[in-house]
């Protein structure tokens, strides 16, 4: 049992989301509708450990704010399982630096990514402090019987995260993003 932070966990990470919670000592969700992270709360066997954290994360003051206040109240995360969008890079990085610095144990970061990530040279990884232990996670598309390919549903990417937390493989690609000119429109 730890302390998990989960950015954008409300929407296709949901199932993710309340399984982590079913686990967990204490689960902070960031996001910026509260009735989805209510939804959690429902789902939830036992929502006494869930928190939502109010906060559009291309705010980087406030989520750094909201963040500190968090773990000072609470204490340090154990892990986060972050789906952010590419326009919060500096967000992705302010997050990955406070949890860094509020603890001198190691901490686990699963980076949620899109297909496009298996392209890039450099992708979107933040820089990890010594005491990250970093696991990408990328979601890629399916190729059905009949040859035509299809993104993946909610459902298998909440079960793919799942799955991608237990093995705690380096990289881990839900699906298949290869060949690559077969991914859908
Ligand atoms: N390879 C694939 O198969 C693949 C890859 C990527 C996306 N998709 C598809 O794309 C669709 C849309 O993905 P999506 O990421 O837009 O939606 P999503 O995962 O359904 O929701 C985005 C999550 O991020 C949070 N969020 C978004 N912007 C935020 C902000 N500025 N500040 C704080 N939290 C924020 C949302 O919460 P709040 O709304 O509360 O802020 C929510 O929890 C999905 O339905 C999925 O099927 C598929």
């Amino acid at each position: 049992m730890g302390h998990d932070l989960i950015v954008g966990g409300t929407g296709m990470l949901k199932q993710a989301s309340v399984w982590i919670a079913s686990q967990s000592e204490k689960v902070v969700i960031v996001g910026r509708d509260k009735r989805k992270f209510e939804d959690i709360q429902r789902l939830a066997v036992d929502d006494d450990n869930l928190l939502f954290l109010e906060v559009d994360y291309h705010d980087t003051n406030q989520l750094t704010d909201h963040l500190i206040k968090t773990i000072q109240q609470y204490g340090p995360f154990d892990r986060a399982v972050v789906w952010m969008h590419s326009t919060a890079q500096e967000s992705l990085q302010k997050l990955v630096d406070i949890l860094s610095s509020t603890t001198k144990n190691k901490w686990s970061l699963f980076h949620v990514l899109g297909s496009a990530a298996s392209r890039r040279v450099s992708n979107r990884k933040p820089v990890c402090p010594v005491n990250v232990d970093y696991h990408e996670i990328i979601l890629g598309f399916k190729i059905l019987d009949n040859g035509e390919s299809r993104w993946l549903t909610h459902d298998e990417i909440s079960d793919g995260i799942i799955h991608a937390i237990k093995s705690r493989n380096r990289t881990s690609i839900i699906g298949r993003v290869e060949p690559w000119h077969m991914r859908p429109e």
